[in-house]
């Protein structure tokens, strides 16, 4: 096969790719020739962790935005490959919320035993993509940092893997610039340490402010005060920990919210979201979408409608995720490699038309995990990539909503079963709340190791 894809970006969708690709060859296929860009040193993506902020040695924007302590947000069970599971790669079952690291490792361990970094041009970000009507190519042009050399290859196909969670939105509050503190996005959080014996105000209720607000809790802060625009987020928190309406103004160290109500803090940490932020895509070829299940302007939530030799990788709000990336990949590979077609233009818009008018009309979360765990169903249903029990992914979803429901501060104490092999997680060794250490080897130990 003589087709040459791009693929830009290196973390678990760009990897899915590189998998899907490798997967079919070692099942005797011819594939195309495959260049995936990545503008860090190594793979992971988001999950590739550095203390670094703003921007790194070259003066490129730092990816990141995880931190230390960062465990997993969801259930393990919810996320697991079908065709690599924890248990081949850890060699025994482990509980269900891994830290940064260990998922780190997981999402390592498939593609190592791929073999697929050969393909991958590190420290090279993609500088722009642009598409020539009459030869029907893409010409990328990229920059070799290490060399400080720009170049521009041309490609049959382009596979967009660049993550959107990592571009801040930053809103402007009245007041920020008289603030006698440190005023933070989240991407640029990176240790809840800093924040211990303080009190700090978050803005936002999604998994971010939560998340944060937790780790500073559990690290020691004084106080959490968290702001929301729509609506509190209504769990049982602990009594240092208040929810108020969004923030009006900042003078100095005090804040005042809608009802009137102030607070003194020390630090302010704007959970509020990312932009979907392509600055490298030619005008015609930049996906303009809000963060969503239904993405605007992807067929099947991969193929870009106006352009179907394009597409963008793991673009949808997020409740799947790295199955999700494996199922939008393996078919993806699939257009790519003429075994899928895709329709004219019209009944690629109907397409999105018809899964935004199907999210709108989804009444809560357990109806959006349903949605995307459907539509996760209907692409593997279309590729080799190994079936498995959704409505089992699904009910670890649940069973997690419901155990935040019980207690915030407990719910990644619980363990759920593996719809790839059936074993039941056993419970960590110790309380996510007491367990400090976020290292591999410590979440790996076993009950007995951890108690000497
Ligand atoms: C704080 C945080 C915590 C999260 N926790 C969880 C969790 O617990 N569980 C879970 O399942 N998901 C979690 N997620 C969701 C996360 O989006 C996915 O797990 C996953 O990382 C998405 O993979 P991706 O490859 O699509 O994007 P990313 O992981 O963002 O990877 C994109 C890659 O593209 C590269 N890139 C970007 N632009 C260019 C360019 N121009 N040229 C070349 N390379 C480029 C980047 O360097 C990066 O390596 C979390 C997200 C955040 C922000
Ligand atoms: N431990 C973990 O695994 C972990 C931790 C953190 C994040 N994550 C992941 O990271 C991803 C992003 O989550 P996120 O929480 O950063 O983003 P998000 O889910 O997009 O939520 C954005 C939040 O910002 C608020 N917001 C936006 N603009 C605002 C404004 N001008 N004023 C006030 N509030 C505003 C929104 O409020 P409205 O509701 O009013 O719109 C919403 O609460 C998710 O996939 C999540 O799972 C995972």
């Amino acid at each position: 096969m003589s087709k040459r894809v791009a693929i830009v970006g290196a973390g678990p969708s760009g990897l899915a790719q590189l998998r899907a690709f490798q997967s079919a060859a070692q099942k005797g296929a011819e594939i195309p020739e495959i260049v995936c860009f990545e503008t860090q040193d190594d793979w992971g993506g988001l999950w590739n962790y550095t203390w670094r902020t703003g921007l790194d040695e070259y003066g490129e924007p730092v990816h990141c935005s995880m931190y230390r302590y960062l465990w997993s947000n969801g259930p393990k069970e919810g996320l697991e490959f079908a065709d690599y599971t924890f248990e081949e790669h850890f060699g025994k079952p482990i509980a269900s919320y891994p830290p940064r690291s260990v998922l780190f490792d997981y999402i390592e361990g498939r593609v190592k035993k791929a073999d697929v970094r050969k393909w991958i041009r590190f420290r090279t970000p993609v500088r722009r993509v642009s598409y020539d009507e009459g030869s029907g190519m893409f010409t990328v042009t990229v920059h070799d940092l290490v060399n400080d050399n720009e170049y521009s290859e041309d490609f049959d196909h382009v596979v967009v893997a660049s993550g959107h969670f990592s571009t801040p939105n930053v809103p402007h509050f009245e007041g920020f610039s008289t603030f006698n503190g440190r005023v933070l996005h989240a991407h640029d959080f990176r240790d809840a340490l800093e924040f211990k014996d303080k009190d700090i105000l978050i803005i936002g209720t999604s998994y971010s402010a939560e998340d944060i607000g937790s780790q500073c809790w559990k690290y020691g802060c004084k106080s959490v005060t968290v702001s929301h625009r729509t609506a509190p987020m209504g769990y049982k928190w602990p009594d240092n920990w208040k929810e108020v309406p969004l923030l009006q103004k900042v003078e100095r160290n005090t804040c005042t919210f809608k009802d009137g109500s102030t607070a003194d803090v020390d630090a302010i940490i704007l959970c509020t979201g990312y932009l979907h932020h392509f600055p490298f895509m030619q005008e015609s070829l930049k996906l303009r979408t809000a963060n969503r299940l239904a993405t605007a302007d992807l067929y099947k939530g991969v193929v870009f409608v106006d352009n179907p030799k394009l597409f963008y990788l793991g673009m949808q709000d997020q409740w799947f995720t790295f199955n999700m990336f494996d199922a939008q990949a393996w078919y993806v590979r699939d257009i790519i490699m003429d075994k899928i077609a895709v329709p004219d233009r019209d009944a690629r818009a109907a397409d999105v038309v018809e899964r935004v008018a199907a999210e709108d009309g989804l009444e809560d979360d357990y109806g959006c995990i349903r949605y995307q765990g459907d539509y996760v169903r209907e692409l593997i249903a279309d590729t080799d990539y190994p079936s498995f029990d959704i409505d089992g992914a699904n009910e670890a979803f649940f069973q997690w909503k419901k155990h935040k429901k019980q207690d915030i501060m407990t719910f990644r104490n619980n363990g759920y079963r593996s719809v790839m092999t059936g074993t039941m997680a056993p419970a960590h060794h110790t309380p996510w709340k007491d367990a400090m250490d976020d290292s591999l080897e410590s979440y790996l130990e076993t009950p007995g190791e951890a108690a000497q």
